[in-house]
């Protein structure tokens, strides 16, 4: 990440392939446009590497495309350094696996030179992480541009203390529906949060001085245990309780909720608010989870996304102030239109393709992995 270029504010990517035209998001685009190359598989075989090693990285994979995608679109704008950018906003909490996205990038670099966006590896990393962890498989539409705006003013992500309403609002707002958002929300059946973010529930919910009454009072005494007021280490604390589980992509996470053990107020109020008890009861009870939970991934990961030639949108390329450095941007040029800087916003690993493959072959081969041939 070390020699990744400090790109903050400067407008849009043109494509190199700009004679090429593409429409809108599609199934298979790199197999079509990289010459039946298989991207996808390039692009599984580096997470599955680092799942073996590291299972944890399937929560980290879903939260990163979660975050990209609600602000500005999913265009990879949370990979971008910079002292203002999305990644330095309060809410990055947790946000992990830019170095796999970069691994990712660099060995598709190799096969087909900058025409694979990191929006693209976000949206297949997190499809492959899923089906890993046990969540069956989707396709996943790739064909995105990535973005070089990244602003830490934008970011405004729904808020683990949300109401439902509040909730389904921040969603309704990037064009999913209310159905979209509790399977969503059922990502949190892997992963962690921390014993900060629990505080509240367990001790004075809403200035009561009481613990939240929605939670079990079992979980609510373990996690007071766990959790002390005031404490010097912030714990974490798994999302899904059940714990064999807590790794598995899977409707645990409804079952518990009906249980009155979920951990975050919105995971619980999912379960007790007349908007959305019918959806969460018939996941938890059906087996429809895994199907639906794909089809929700794919249309989050077309929210405002910019494909093929398509113009950036003009409210985009106005010009603004950094809050931070006061500077105006994009930087106005000569004849005083902006600048559009032209390149991918993740193409600043500082290792090359070929050691990433390397590095990916000598793990797969310790790992015994069938994907290696
Ligand atoms: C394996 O995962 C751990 C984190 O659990 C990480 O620190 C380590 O670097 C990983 N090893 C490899 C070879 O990627
Ligand atoms: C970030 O801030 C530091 C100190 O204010 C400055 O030296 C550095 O150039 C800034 N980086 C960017 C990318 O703006
Ligand atoms: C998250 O933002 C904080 C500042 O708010 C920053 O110190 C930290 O490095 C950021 N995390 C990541 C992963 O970039
Ligand atoms: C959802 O909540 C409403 C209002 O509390 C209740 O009438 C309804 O029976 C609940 N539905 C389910 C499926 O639990
Ligand atoms: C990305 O790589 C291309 C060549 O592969 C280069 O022209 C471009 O400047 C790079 N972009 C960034 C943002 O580093």
């Amino acid at each position: 990440m070390k020699g990744r270029a400090a790109l903050t504010v400067l407008g849009f990517i043109l494509l190199s392939f700009t004679s090429l035209c593409y429409g809108d998001l599609q199934v298979g685009f790199y197999k079509k446009n990289c010459g039946f190359k298989e991207v996808e598989l390039m692009v599984r075989k580096v997470i599955t590497a680092q799942f073996y090693n590291d299972s944890t990285i399937v929560a980290a994979l879903l939260r990163l495309h979660f975050h990209d995608c609600f602000v500005r679109g999913c265009d990879a704008s949370i990979l971008l350094d910079g002292n203002s950018t999305e990644k330095n906003a309060p809410p990055n909490f947790s946000v992990r696996g830019f170095d796999l996205i970069d691994q990712a990038k660099a060995v598709v670099e190799g096969a087909c030179p900058g025409l694979v966006s990191c929006a693209d590896i976000i949206a297949i990393a997190a499809r492959d992480a899923v089906y890993l962890a046990g969540g069956g498989w989707y396709n996943v539409e790739t064909g995105r541009r990535d973005g070089l705006v990244s602003l830490a003013s934008e970011v405004d992500l729904p808020a683990p203390s949300f109401s439902v309403s509040q909730a389904i609002a921040a969603f309704g707002r990037k064009g999913l529906d209310t159905t979209d958002m509790v399977l969503l929300l059922g990502g949190h059946t892997v992963g962690v949060t921390h014993c900060s973010l629990l505080q509240d529930r367990l001790y004075n919910f809403q200035n009561t001085g009481k613990p939240d009454p929605t939670m079990d009072t079992f979980l609510a005494s373990i996690w007071r245990f766990k959790c002390p007021q005031n404490a010097a280490k912030d714990n974490t604390v798994n999302l899904d309780q059940n714990p064999k589980s807590t790794d598995v992509v899977d409707k645990s996470y409804y079952k518990q909720l009906m249980i009155n053990r979920g951990i975050l107020q919105i995971d619980q109020e999912l379960a007790l608010d007349p908007q959305t008890n019918a959806t969460v009861m018939s996941l938890a009870t059906g087996c429809k989870f895994s199907a639906q939970f794909g089809q929700a991934m794919v249309k989050m990961g077309a929210i405002e996304v910019l494909t093929g030639t398509q113009d950036p949108k003009p409210k985009e390329v106005e010009p603004k102030v950094d809050l931070e450095s006061g500077q105006a941007w994009p930087p106005p040029t000569a004849n005083g239109e902006p600048e559009i800087k032209i390149g991918w916003s993740c193409n600043h690993s500082s290792f090359t393709a070929t050691t990433a493959l390397k590095d990916l072959k000598l793990k797969l081969h310790h790992l015994g992995h069938p994907l290696i041939k």
